[in-house]
């Protein structure tokens, strides 16, 4: 067995739920980095076969239950305004990577994410109450994962936040973002993820470590 297959077996698998802009993107660079991935959209894998073939070749399409099953982290790359027609139960006991964000114009007005006090990933978390939610992923675009992605070596390398309550699965995350290609900031808390929001100091952004250490800690200069 060659080493490539030995360490692509000691690492998490990982199910991405979302074929649409980001979800085949997440897909795409997971696999580059050695894991094992799986895809799902919210019906018959037959629908994403092509998708997956042409843009995320290696991963395997499949139901979202089925993925999730085989999954030890399950990437959430759906539009909020279908979270709530998501059944908790399917994520239960799982690492969930909340890459999503509330965007009333495309999400409408929902609800359940319009009470400011809390970020969309702690209402998210709320509602997957079984589930250890880390919010990340959500703060760079689609075709920036792609083509950002540098060495740890290389001084240009992007940062990219993460940000949970659980200690464990936050370490966890960051080190799938880091095999992908990126340096990652830590955020010990959901509630502190509200920095990564729209509208927060590093969305969008492409910042080194240290710049995005000072946007989100600003306190700490
Ligand atoms: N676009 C970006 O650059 C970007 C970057 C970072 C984060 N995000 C966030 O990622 C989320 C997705 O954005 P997007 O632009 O990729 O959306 P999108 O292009 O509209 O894709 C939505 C995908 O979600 C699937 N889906 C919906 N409900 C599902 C369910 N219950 N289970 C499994 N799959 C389900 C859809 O499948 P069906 O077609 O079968 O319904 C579709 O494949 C949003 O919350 C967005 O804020 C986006």
């Amino acid at each position: 067995m060659s080493s490539a297959l030995l360490s692509a077996a000691s690492l998490p698998r990982i199910a991405v739920l979302g074929a649409g802009h980001v979800g085949p993107v997440i897909a795409r660079v997971a696999i580059e980095a050695g894991y094992q991935v799986s895809i799902a959209a919210s019906g018959d894998p037959d629908r994403i076969a092509l998708i997956t073939q042409v843009l995320v070749p290696g991963a395997a399409p499949r139901w979202a239950a089925d993925a999730v099953a085989d999954s030890d982290i399950v990437v959430l790359a759906i539009p909020l305004h279908k979270f709530a027609a998501l059944d908790p139960g399917l994520v239960a006991d799982k690492l969930v990577i909340d890459t999503m964000n509330y965007w009333p114009p495309v999400d409408g007005v929902r609800e359940m994410f319009e009470d400011r006090r809390y970020g969309s990933s702690e209402i998210v978390a709320h509602r997957l109450d079984r589930s250890r939610v880390v919010k990340s992923l959500n703060h760079i675009g689609y075709h920036e994962l792609d083509v950002d992605r540098r060495p740890v070596s290389s001084p240009q390398r992007r940062a990219l936040g993460v940000a949970g309550d659980d200690p464990d699965a936050v370490d966890a995350v960051a080190d799938v973002i880091e095999r992908i290609g990126y340096d990652t900031v830590q955020l010990d808390s959901l509630r502190a993820g509200r920095q990564l929001e729209p509208g927060g100091p590093v969305f969008g952004l492409s910042l080194r470590r240290t710049d995005f250490e000072l946007a989100v800690r600003p306190q700490a200069a």
